[in-house]
C-alpha cells in the first residue's frame, strides 16, 4: 500500500523532527508497544486542546501523560506511594497505567479537573521520543473518538490525514495499557496489556473496577461508544451458536482463531491467530476491516491474562452478545 504523505518511517532524523513539533505546540502520532498515541506537549495547554479537537474527545475524559524516567514523572505526580514504587520497579518501562495525584503544573484540561493524573513510561521508540521531546507527552490512542485504536500507522492516517505519524510498524501487544489506581484502594481500572494476574503476584488485594467485568457484557457502550466496529459485531459466547448462526448468514465476516477457520467452509474469514497474545495484536484491526461482509461474528475467548482485556474490548464493540 501507498504510504500517506504525513507518514515517516520511524529514524534518528524523523525522530527529531517529532520532538521538534512536540516542543512547538503541534501534535504528532507515535507508536507505542500498545497502540499508537496521538501526542502533544502535555504542560502546554493550547497543544493539549488541539488533541481533544482533532479527536472530537469529550472533555470529561481525561488523558495518560507519558514519560521517559523518574525525573519527568516527579514533574507531574505530587506523591509516588510505596506500591507505586514497587509496580513502577517491576513494569516500567511498560504497558502499565498509574493513576497518582497530580502537580499543579499540569493543566486541569489534561486530567479533565481531577485532582489526579495518569502516568506511564512506555518502551522503545515512544520513550526515546518523549525523551528527545524533554516534556512529559500527553496522548490518548490516535483514533476519532469511538473508533477501535489503531494498531498500525495506516489506521492513523485514515482517521487522521493531516497529523505528523512516525511509523514503527505494528505496535507489539496491539491493546492499551492497564489502568490501575491505588489510592483508596488497589483497583484495575481498565484491562489492558499487562495481565491482572502479572499485578496480583505483587498486590494480593488487587479489585477490579465493575465497569471492566461482567456489568459492561450486560449493557456494553452504555456510557460512551467505543471501539465501534466497521459494521455490527455480534459477540457469541459459545462455539455452538456462532456455528449455527453463520451457517444460516452466509455473508457475514468471521473472526476467529486459525484454528477454527475450517469449521466455516462456506464463510469469509479474518483469521485472528491462535494465541490470546496474536488475537490480541490483530484484533482492531479486523474491527476496521474493509472486507466485504453484512455483520462481524466473533467468538469469546477465556478472560484469562491478555484475554480479560481482549474480552473487554469485544464487549464493548458488540453491538449484540449471543449467549
Ligand atoms: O496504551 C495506552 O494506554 C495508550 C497509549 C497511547 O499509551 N493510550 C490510551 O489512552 O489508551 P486513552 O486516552 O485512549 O485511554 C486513557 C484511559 C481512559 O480510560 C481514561 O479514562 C483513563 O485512562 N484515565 C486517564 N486519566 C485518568 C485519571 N486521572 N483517573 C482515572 N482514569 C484516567
Ligand atoms: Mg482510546
Amino acid at each position: 500500500m501507498k504510504r500517506a504523505k504525513n507518514v515517516h518511517p520511524a529514524s534518528a532524523r524523523s525522530l527529531r523532527a517529532a520532538a521538534a513539533r512536540l516542543r512547538r505546540g503541534e501534535l504528532v502520532a507515535f507508536p507505542t508497544e500498545t497502540v499508537y498515541g496521538l501526542g502533544a506537549n502535555a504542560l502546554d495547554e493550547k497543544a493539549v486542546a488541539k488533541i481533544f479537537a482533532a479527536k472530537g474527545r469529550p472533555p470529561d475524559n481525561p488523558i495518560i501523560v507519558h514519560v521517559s524516567d523518574q525525573k519527568m514523572l516527579r514533574k507531574v505526580a505530587r506523591r509516588v506511594p510505596a506500591r507505586a514504587k514497587k509496580l513502577i520497579a517491576r513494569f516500567w518501562p511498560g504497558p502499565l497505567t498509574l493513576i497518582l495525584s497530580k502537580k499543579s503544573l499540569v493543566p486541569s484540561l489534561v486530567t479533565a479537573g481531577l485532582d489526579t493524573v495518569a502516568v506511564r513510561m512506555p518502551q522503545g521508540l515512544a520513550r526515546d521520543l518523549v525523551r528527545l521531546a524533554a516534556v512529559p507527552i500527553a496522548a490518548p490512542s490516535a483514533n476519532v473518538s469511538g473508533r477501535p485504536s489503531p494498531t498500525t500507522a495506516a489506521h492513523v492516517a485514515e482517521d487522521f490525514p493531516d497529523v505528523f505519524v512516525l511509523d514503527g510498524g505494528p505496535t507489539a501487544h496491539g491493546l492499551e495499557s492497564t489502568v490501575v489506581a491505588l489510592v483508596p484502594y488497589p483497583v484495575v481500572l481498565r484491562q489492558g496489556a499487562l495481565s491482572e494476574e502479572s499485578l496480583r503476584k505483587m498486590i494480593p488485594g488487587l479489585r477490579r473496577s465493575p465497569s471492566g467485568g461482567r456489568h459492561a457484557a450486560q449493557s456494553p457502550g452504555t456510557r460512551y461508544v467505543h471501539y465501534a466496529p466497521s459494521r455490527p459485531l455480534i459477540l457469541f459466547l459459545r462455539k455452538s451458536s456462532l456455528l449455527s448462526y453463520a451457517k444460516a448468514h452466509p455473508k457475514a465476516l468471521v473472526l476467529c482463531s486459525t484454528s477454527l477457520s475450517s469449521l466455516f467452509p462456506k464463510q469469509r474469514i479474518l483469521p485472528l491467530g491462535d494465541s490470546p497474545e496474536e488475537i490480541a495484536r490483530n484484533l482492531f484491526a479486523a474491527l476496521r476491516t474493509r472486507r466485504r461482509g453484512t455483520e462481524l461474528l466473533a467468538l469469546a475467548i477465556p478472560r484469562r491474562g491478555i484475554g480479560r482485556a481482549v474480552m473487554d474490548r469485544l464487549t464493548r464493540a458488540a453491538t449484540r452478545i449471543v449467549p
